[in-house]
């Protein structure tokens, strides 16, 4: 059994990493779309130390993350729909929704017969699972309601202190978290956008999914539910047109291109504008920004809504101060 550390840890390699998973420990873990916070998902004890760390309800599911078709059977079943996609996206950034097997106990999937399953392309995060030999449940490695974490200094300065480690993988590749589908209905729901978009899906699976599902079912189905899920703590307004910004303005603004002729209190998503660039970039300067303004407002322009856009846009309207906060 490793060591258990006092303070927070700057590095770590991978197989203290495992030792720590396998002992019951937490850790800040690197995957292509943001970071997550790992536990052993078959050891409840260390499952509760997530949402301990997160500050997050219990009512809230987590994900449980494989390396091989074989262990994603041993936590879930897959129908024929559900292993196309899986042959089609893993290893990759999709979540699917399934109905689940014993060894995943209710800490994890809030109580519910369904778990979310998903095999990440990350080497690092691929690693740690082979190694640990278990499914590994990890929400994003953020506070409950804050914006996820895509760089180790993101959660290390957010949590460093609460857990046993973090692997640094570098930047993460997407950006955003997961799209997540929901697979015990018919027709399939989308229940989360994400870098995989409905038009593949829909292409993959040989059918429409159902893309608006009702919101207010008994159990959140999908971290949206949560009204304040993703909010910096300065406040943000999102705008389509530079027009909507009144001239008297004076604080930080992100655009989703780079203006021709950018102002100091301009930021931008992409150099050229590319959506893809957007979602890697998109919490970085969120959070960036959180902390330059103050708690004053700044202003984030919505990108176009093609691709991984849809994802993009679908944060940033989470992140959007409402007017009943
Ligand atoms: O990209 C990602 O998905 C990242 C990385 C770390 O893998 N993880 C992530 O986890 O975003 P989290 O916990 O921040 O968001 C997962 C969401 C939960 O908020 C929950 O609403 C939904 O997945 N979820 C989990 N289990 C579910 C279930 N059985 N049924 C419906 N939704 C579920
Ligand atoms: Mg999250």
């Amino acid at each position: 059994m490793a060591d258990k550390p006092t303070r927070q840890r700057p590095q770590c390699d991978l197989r203290s990493a495992a030792d720590f998973i396998l002992s019951g420990g937490i850790g800040g873990v690197p995957t292509e779309t943001v970071y997550g916070l790992a536990a052993d998902a078959t050891n409840g004890e260390a499952v509760k130390k997530i949402f301990a760390a997160k500050g997050r309800p219990f009512i809230d599911p987590l994900i449980v993350h494989v390396c091989s078709f074989e262990m994603a059977e041993s936590v879930a079943r897959f129908s024929d729909k559900a292993k196309r996609l899986a042959e089609k996206f893993w290893p990759g950034p999709l979540t699917m929704v399934l109905p689940r097997k014993e060894i995943i106990g209710d800490i994890v999937t809030a109580g519910m017969d369904t778990v979310a399953v998903r095999m990440p392309s990350h080497p690092i995060m691929r690693r740690l699972i082979e190694l640990s030999g278990r499914p590994i449940a990890a929400p994003s490695a953020n506070p409950f309601g804050y914006v996820s974490p895509t760089r180790a200094e993101h959660v290390r300065e957010q949590l460093g202190e609460k857990i046993d480690f973090v692997l640094d993988g570098g930047e993460c590749s997407c950006g955003v978290e997961s799209t997540i589908i929901g697979m015990v209905s018919v027709p399939p729901k989308l229940l989360r956008p994400g870098p995989i978009c409905a038009q593949d899906l829909e292409s993959a699976l040989g059918e429409e999914i159902d893309k608006s599902p009702k919101k207010n079912e008994a159990h959140p189905q999908a971290p949206g539910m949560m009204k304040t899920h993703y909010s910096p703590k300065s406040r943000l307004a999102l705008f389509d047109s530079p027009s909507e910004i009144p001239q008297s303005f004076g604080g930080q603004i992100i655009f989703f291109k780079r203006p021709d002729l950018p102002l100091k209190n301009h930021y931008w998503l992409s150099e050229s504008g590319d959506v893809r660039e957007a979602a890697r970039n998109l919490f970085v300067l969120l959070r960036a920004l959180d902390k330059i303004s103050k708690g004053a407002l700044f202003y984030c322009q919505r990108v176009p809504n093609i691709g991984i856009g849809i994802a993009v846009n679908d944060r940033l309207s989470r992140a959007e101060t409402k007017l009943d906060k």
